[in-house]
């Protein structure tokens, strides 16, 4: 048997309890204000207790400078990269800048900690994600003080009488706010005879399934809007034993009372009925919502965090008369991912979580992001598509051999309800499930586009936006993957394909130098001069469609571009000069096609054809292809790629 390492769960265990006991915390209120004195962040509020949970973890500044790639998606604005996001939300950075600018103003207790964070955009945008994101960093924050038996976990400041706060907010250096809930005065005076003093005090965990400091309203059937989700209700089996305005007849059980201290989220939100979204309003804006019955109303601190899609807020922000709701609103709109490279890592993390033990095929994850993407953009007379969507991905678009000068900027102007419809997010990881179910997990862009033309076909499409996705489906998308695949053959075939490609590339640049300087190439071994071989220098430029007179500036650009290369005293290789990568590439791959194209279609290989077959197959397995699709991506190769 194989040595395990054993390992030691007991110690494991109690390790965990003993750092847990650690930040426990049990005493009389008296206790608890030698405590704020010497930690006066105990009294900060739900807005300051998110933003620093947000931020705590870190904040940096994108590199722009140093990466040409991020610095062409968001020009010269900076970024900001958040930690607490950071692995689990991709191509959002503008939306979480906007969330933790939210908490940050509100934070600071200006007008925004009175208003609701309102998240909007299309279905699977991440907008429920987001949420949970934040309910669980309240989780696995360290706990927070709470009156002992209150049932709203209520900050113990409360006890502190009107007439005295002043003296005690000088003394501890704390702002004080809020006022004990009904519960808590009663047990103050029936119990404790106003000595408050002496009432408990102990620390709690946030807990979302205990429903301590997270409360949630999920959409509630308008035949049945009962406040008492948001508020709570009396208990009736109770009203004949207590007199009339005695609180231990009431249940603050509702939203805004389990929310208290930490956030409550509005699913769907405007699905409610507006007498609820009032009282949403009044909990943000004035900071109490009423009791119960007759027993008057109740100070919450909470961050309230609605989200819904963008036909419901377009329907709820058409009727006036509801305008004084929407001016407490500030919307963060959080559309869908438009950057390619960011999309694949969404489904990255989609398949780490998932059961299935998947088998990749290179490309996969990109042609799916790619239709994503592609259907979420909107037609501009600038480009095609595929040069927007390349663009957006930071990617250098060439054009004649130039690169395009065309940014983000400015297509991202023209748009306007670009990242708000198109595929979801969802329906490309359906996709993905049923590519995986359908090949026992092993997956490649010929089955995954499958499976998502079959899924298009059966959705409930309007008829045009439907033939424009099978258009991406059965066309668009399938060149693009014939084109990556037969880079890959070609790489695959072309024995050492990268040492190729610098030979050919530096012995371009000593004759382009040399045309370009009017002088001599040094021939390295026998250092014999001769002229530069235009020839060579054609049969390269021809593969990216430089002919005749533009050859000359073309050169001439390289040259330019090598020099202050050099002057930077950067290294430069094939790959660093995007035209000339291309035309180096297109020229290998073109050398080896006839021969890519016999090896692969042949029914029947000769020995010395089967060694080159064999050959490939294995170099292929090396970048990346696993052994049981190979097979069927040859023969689409060979299928698609060759035609007679
Ligand atoms: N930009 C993104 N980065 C990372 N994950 C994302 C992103 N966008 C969507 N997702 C993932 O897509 C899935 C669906 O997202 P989520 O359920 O949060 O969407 P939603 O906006 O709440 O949709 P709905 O309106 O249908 O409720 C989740 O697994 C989420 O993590
Ligand atoms: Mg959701």
């Amino acid at each position: 048997m194989q040595a395990e390492q054993r390992i030691d769960f007991a110690s494991l265990i109690e390790q965990d309890r003993s750092e847990r006991q650690k930040l426990e915390w049990q005493g009389s209120f008296l206790d608890y204000l030698d405590l704020v004195k010497a930690k006066p962040e105990l009294a900060e509020l739900a807005h300051r207790r998110l933003h620093d949970m947000i931020a705590g973890p870190g904040v940096r500044d994108l590199d722009l400078e140093s990466e040409p790639r991020a610095k062409r998606v968001f020009g010269d604005e900076p970024v900001k990269i958040y930690d607490f996001f950071k692995d689990e939300f991709f191509g959002m950075e503008r939306t979480l800048e906007k969330i933790a600018r939210y908490f940050h103003s509100a934070a600071m207790g200006g007008e925004e900690s009175r208003q609701v964070l309102y998240l909007m955009g299309p279905v699977g945008s991440g907008k429920s994600s987001l949420v949970e994101r934040l309910k669980r960093g309240l989780e696995e924050l360290p706990p927070i003080y709470v009156i002992d038996g209150c049932p709203i976990y209520e900050q113990p400041l409360h006890l502190i009488p009107r007439h005295l706060r002043p003296a005690f907010e000088e003394m501890l250096g704390v702002r004080i706010e809020g006022d004990l809930c009904p519960a808590c005065r009663w047990r103050l005076k029936e119990e404790f005879n106003g000595r408050y003093e002496n009432v408990p005090v102990r620390t709690v965990n946030f807990s979302k399934r205990a429903r301590r400091g997270i409360g949630v309203v999920p959409p509630v059937d308008p035949n049945n809007q009962d406040t008492s989700v948001l508020i709570g209700s009396e208990d009736i089996s109770k009203l004949d034993r207590y007199s009339e305005g005695d609180p231990r007849v009431l249940e603050l059980n509702g939203a805004f009372n389990v929310g208290n201290r930490g956030m409550v989220e509005f699913i769907e939100v405007f699905k409610n009925e507006t007498e609820y979204l009032h009282t949403m309003i009044t909990a943000t804006q004035e900071k109490f919502v009423p009791a119960p019955g007759r027993h008057g109303t109740i100070y919450v601190d909470s961050c309230i965090v609605a989200h819904s899609n963008e036909a419901e807020w377009q329907k709820f922000k058409a009727d006036h008369t509801n305008e004084a709701i929407l001016d407490r609103i500030v919307v963060v709109k959080v559309p869908y991912n438009l950057r390619l490279s960011e999309e694949v890592k969404i489904y990255q993390k989609f398949l780490k979580r998932s059961k299935f033990e998947a088998r990749i095929a290179p490309h996969t994850l990109e042609v799916a992001s790619m239709f994503a993407i592609l259907s979420r953009l909107e037609p501009t007379p600038k480009c095609d598509l595929v040069t927007k969507l390349k663009i957006y991905n930071g990617e250098e678009v060439l054009e004649k051999g130039r690169p395009k000068k065309l940014t983000v900027h400015e297509l991202r102007d023209d748009a306007k309800r670009e990242g708000l419809f198109g595929v979801s997010t969802r329906f490309i990881m359906k996709a993905l499930d049923t590519a995986l179910t359908q090949n026992n997990g092993s997956i490649h862009p010929i089955n995954v586009r499958e499976a998502l033309i079959g899924m298009v076909k059966e959705a409930d499409l309007a008829d045009d936006v439907r033939k424009h996705q099978l258009e991406f489906l059965q066309d668009t998308l399938h060149k693009i993957y014939l084109e990556l695949l037969e880079k890959d053959i070609t790489k695959a075939f072309v024995y050492s394909f990268q040492g190729q490609a610098e030979t050919l590339f530096q012995n371009y640049l000593d004759h382009a130098e040399a045309y370009v300087t009017k002088t001599k190439v040094k021939d390295p071994v026998t250092k014999d001069e001769m002229q530069p071989d235009e020839a060579f220098l054609k049969s390269i430029e021809e593969q990216i469609a430089i002919i005749g007179p533009a050859a000359d500036g073309f050169r001439q650009e390289v040259i330019a571009y090598l020099w202050s290369a050099t002057r930077r005293g950067e290294s430069v290789s094939y790959s660093s000069y995007e035209p000339l990568k291309e035309a180096i590439e297109k020229k290998l791959m073109n050398s080896v096609r006839d021969i890519s194209r016999i090896i692969t279609k042949a029914r029947t290989r000769d020995e010395q054809q089967r060694q080159k077959y064999d050959a490939m197959v294995e170099n292929l397995i090396g970048q990346g292809y696993n052994e049981d699709s190979i097979d069927t991506i040859l023969k689409y190769a060979s299928n698609h790629l060759w035609k007679d």
